[in-house]
């Protein structure tokens, strides 16, 4: 089909809320290593790998491998019955999990992952309610709209009372308009405030990435977990660490991204890059608290074998390759190519930030001029001649004015100045300052 062809049939069977990026959607049809392909033939760098999902690279050979074969030995059979892939699977993250957190309950989405923490810091600790951060993303039920802090993603009212929401950990937009270092880390603080005011006074949990993903990247002070988090167990909280985006070394130097700041979280989610982009996910925790739940339960597709199959062969190769070490690395070249670019456009890259290969810039009016208001105009024209350049790179924030650049990690350096270059014509092009 062409991409003409694919997007009319889109048009016409899918709902029109399915976002997809670009005026004209991007259909397309292949991909290998970091180059996509569309239907038309047209060739792309990938610097988003389908959200993160592609962590390793497009069509892995090891992974591949791996599903062929599993494929034709046992392609489903549902988590009712344990299989060899899912319990190595297991094991091996327990593996690389610091603490105690060694129990796994697989799903098929990040969405179930952090419904099924959320379920078990309830049933821990006998309480209901959860802190949640503001420009923090959960996914797309009715409980992870209503732990979600965006206007924009969420389709439906809070419906889940409990969920209460704090300020986002943002420097760049500090919410109490202070400084860093001098502010104290009033964002964690606020926590107390909070808890005190809005909830019965103790709490089931505390659920956060530690670095916001959909938000844009924005990572938060260095202090603000150690400090959050001692204030949710004095309020008898579990801390949740969503690291749907963040796992799996992409934040660099660690497999975790709570690991760049100190804490030991009490459950882990994890999603997206855990299986090179089959659809994979997890929840995991203590096997106290996994032993709290009080009932039975199953994920059909939870610890599909196929799944299963690529997750033990992407960890494999991420082992091999020393993935958090790489990110670090690449992801060093990448953030100082990302500078350069804010030294050669001051006034439309208000900020750089990231950790590792999740780097992102965010595009407002004049920063020089201390205008930092969303600059949603350039930051569509910016995105439309990064993809005619041939780049693809994601987007992001509460007002979608953030590039997220976060390539497949098997990324090397000369992709990474390759799509640098690209994104430098791209501003060119758009005009930006
Ligand atoms: C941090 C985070 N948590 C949870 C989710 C939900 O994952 P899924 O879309 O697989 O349900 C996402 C998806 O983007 C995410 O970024």
């Amino acid at each position: 089909m062409t991409g003409d062809e694919i997007r009319q049939k889109h048009r016409q069977y899918l709902m029109p809320a399915t976002i997809n990026y670009y005026q004209e959607p991007l259909a397309v049809e292949s991909a290998k290593g970091l180059t996509i392909t569309d239907a038309d033939g047209r060739e792309y760098l990938d610097f988003f790998g389908g959200i993160l999902t592609v962590s390793l690279s497009h069509a892995n050979e090891d992974v591949n491998g791996a599903v062929r074969v599993q494929l034709d030995r046992l392609s489903h059979i549902s988590s009712l019955y344990p299989t060899a892939p899912m319990v190595q699977v297991a094991e091996a993250l327990a593996g690389i999990m610091p603490g105690d957190v060694s129990q796994s309950f697989f799903t098929a989405s990040g969405t179930e992952a952090d419904e099924m923490a959320v379920m078990l810091a309830m049933t821990h600790t006998g309480k209901s309610e959860i802190i949640a951060l503001r420009n923090g993303y959960s996914g797309r039920s009715a409980l992870a709209q209503s732990l979600m802090g965006h206007a924009n993603w969420r389709i439906l009212p809070q419906q889940i009372a409990g969920v209460k929401h704090a300020v986002q950990p943002d420097c760049y937009r500090c919410p109490f308009n202070l400084k860093y270092p001098s502010c104290n880390i009033q964002c964690a603080r606020d926590i107390e405030n909070l808890i005190q005011y809005t909830t019965t006074g103790q709490i089931a949990g505390f659920l956060a990435e530690p670095v916001q993903g959909v938000g844009g990247f924005v990572v938060p002070p260095k202090e603000y977990f150690e400090v959050a988090v001692g204030i949710v167990r004095k309020y008898g909280g579990l801390f949740i660490a969503d690291e749907v985006q963040t796992g799996f070394g992409r934040t660099g130097d660690h497999w975790w991204g709570f690991q760049h700041f100190g804490v030991q979280p009490d459950i882990v989610t994890m999603a997206k890059g855990i299986a090179n982009g089959l659809p994979a996910a997890n929840c995991m925790t203590t096997p106290t608290i996994a032993k709290s739940l009080p009932r039975l339960t199953l994920s059909t597709f939870g610890g599909n074998p196929l799944a299963m199959a690529a997750a033990k062969a992407t960890l494999e190769v991420m082992q091999r390759e020393d993935i958090p070490a790489r990110s670090a690395r690449l992801g060093a070249r990448l953030r100082a190519g990302l500078e350069a670019l804010q030294v050669r456009f001051p006034s439309n890259i208000g900020q750089v930030r990231g950790l590792g290969l999740m780097q992102a810039i965010e595009i407002v009016v004049d920063e020089v001029a201390g205008d930092r208001t969303p600059d949603a105009a350039l930051t569509a024209r910016i995105f439309e001649a990064a993809r005619a350049e041939g780049l693809i790179i994601g987007k992001g924030g509460r007002w979608g004015n953030v590039f997220r650049i976060a390539p497949p990690m098997l990324i090397d350096e000369a992709q990474i100045d390759d799509g640098l270059a690209m994104l430098e014509r791209a501003l060119v092009a758009a005009k930006a300052r």
